[in-house]
């Protein structure tokens, strides 16, 4: 059943999708700058940490766009109701675009908090806060007027509302350094291990209901467990980022022991994902959708549960903190889990909203741009995994300067980069192909049928 308000996620797939274009290019730019000496009149203007800013600012804000946007299309079709306001969700989109601009025109001019990927100032955090009221109330509202409950819209509205309030723990500035630095990480660990994770559940569980029409009743089963055991290792996972910055001795313990035991419920979900593929007999249409969604699976354990295990524990985070390591983890845990989960949903949600329920449109721009960027990122967070293993030693190890070890490193930045070329590539072909579905050139119905 559709519901007629669903048309309002549309606008913020498109903004969201432009956004994630204009992130990678800037992505690009900074690799660039790691193999190639910028000269100092460009530094001067443009510093590497503005472009920086612009680029992890950029990826937070249209992944928050996509899960709104796909919570306007989730929400009707589940409760079976319209949005309370769509106006209201329209001029939220608008706000929250303006806020957008104003943050990144605002770091040319050294306009920044400094907190990294938050770095928006404090009265641009308020407008975001009012956007984000009206967000929740809209949603809310909505279900609430609808009385129709079910286990995807609880655990979706109880991750926005996670997401939110940890939100406010990074606007106040500290006076304490390791004070900021303890609450900074409560936005963004407990974002991308907890709230975020939430809502990657509930958006999951919806699309696998949609796709295979199994009974909701087994795609909940597992969200309950999931949930329970995302909750129980990710919160005090948070322990794995108090090692070094002056918290007590113990969340060594803490941080190491839970944030190991995260992998598994991320394992979970794919092993769930793969019975129930294996135990179809229709094929999995359509195809395109399934490619992101079992692209995600893998790469969220992947990207999130093994690299991230990879340094998880003390005696290994000693030497790779804050090195590229961390950087190889970020890249492919953020695409893995939160990239790809957005373009999954788009890949749902666009094709039905543009009248091609069935997937009968032209898959292949979409395939392409899958591969491309897929690829991309893989080999660029092996490459970026290489030079901070290499950066761990030198550094860490030998005790060389940071500018000495950066020498050795430059070829696989090098290597960075050039996969970054791919990905910007594959991105721009994604986006393209998504913005302009054209139905399926005539004579290859049979062959996808088949495939
Ligand atoms: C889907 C695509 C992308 C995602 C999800 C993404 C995500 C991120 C994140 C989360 C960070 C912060 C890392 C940290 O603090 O540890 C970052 C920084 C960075 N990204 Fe990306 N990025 C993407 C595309 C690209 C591309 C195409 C390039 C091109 C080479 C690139 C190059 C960089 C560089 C050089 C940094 C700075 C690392 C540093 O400070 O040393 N990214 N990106
Ligand atoms: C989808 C989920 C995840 C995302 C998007 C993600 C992303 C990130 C990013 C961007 C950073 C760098 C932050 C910064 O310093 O600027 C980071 C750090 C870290 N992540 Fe994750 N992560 C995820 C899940 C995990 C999991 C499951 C584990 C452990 C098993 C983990 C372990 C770590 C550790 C130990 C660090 C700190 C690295 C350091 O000391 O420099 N992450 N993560
Ligand atoms: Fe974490």
């Amino acid at each position: 059943m559709t519901q007629k308000t669903q048309g309002v996620a549309y606008p913020y797939f498109v903004v969201a999708l432009l956004l994630f274009v204009l992130q990678v290019a800037m992505g690009l730019w900074l690799g660039i700058q790691y193999f190639v000496t910028v000269p100092q009149s460009v530094v001067d203007v443009f510093p590497f940490a503005t472009a920086r800013a612009m680029h992890t600012n950029l990826l937070v804000l249209w992944l928050l766009l996509g899960f709104m946007g796909a919570t306007y299309y989730l929400v009707p079709e589940e409760t079976g109701t319209d949005i309370a306001w769509p106006k209201v969700a329209y001029a939220q989109l608008i706000v929250l675009s303006v806020t957008g601009v104003a943050a990144l025109v605002g770091f040319f001019f050294g306009w920044t908090q400094g907190k990294p990927l938050l770095e928006i100032p404090r009265p641009l955090d308020l407008v975001v806060v009012v956007a984000a009221l009206a967000f929740l109330a809209n949603i809310g509202t909505t279900m609430f007027r609808a009385r129709h409950w079910t286990a995807i819209q609880g655990t979706l509205l109880g991750g926005l509302v996670f997401l939110a309030v940890m939100y406010l723990f990074g606007i106040p500035f500290y006076r304490n350094l390791a004070e900021d630095w303890y609450y900074w990480w409560w936005v963004i660990h407990l974002w991308v291990e907890g709230a975020w994770e939430l809502i990657a559940a509930a958006m999951t569980a919806f699309i696998l209901l949609k796709l295979t029409g199994v009974q909701r009743s087994v795609v909940e089963k597992w969200l309950f467990v999931e949930l329970g055991l995302f909750l129980f290792t990710g919160i005090a996972g948070t322990g794995h980022h108090y090692y070094w910055l002056g918290a007590p001795g113990y969340w060594l313990w803490i941080g190491g022991i839970f944030s190991a035991l995260e992998p598994l419920p991320i394992a979970l979900m794919v092993w769930d994902t793969w019975k129930d593929v294996r135990h179809r007999t229709t094929p999995l249409r359509p195809r395109l959708t399934w490619v992101y969604l079992l692209g995600m699976v893998i790469l969220h354990f992947v990207g999130a549960g093994l690299f991230g295990f990879a340094h998880t524990l003390p005696q290994i985070n000693y030497y790779t903190h804050g090195s590229q390591v961390t950087v190889s983890h970020g890249h492919l845990a953020f695409f893995g889990a939160y990239v790809l989960l957005n373009l999954t949903f788009f890949y749902l949600a666009i094709p039905r909203l543009k009248g091609y329920a069935n997937g009968q449109y032209d898959e292949r721009g979409g395939h392409v741009g899958f591969w491309l960027t897929s690829f991309g990122v893989v080999g660029m967070s092996l490459a970026f995994a290489v030079s901070g293993v290499l950066q761990s030693y030198l550094e860490r190890y030998l005790g060389q300067p940071f500018m000495v070890a950066q020498e050795p490193m430059r070829l696989w930045m090098a290597i960075v980069a050039a996969h970054g070329v791919l990905v910007v590539i594959g991105v721009v072909l994604i986006v393209k192909h998504l913005l302009t579905l054209k139905p399926m050139p005539a004579g290859t119905a049979g062959d996808l049928a088949g495939s």
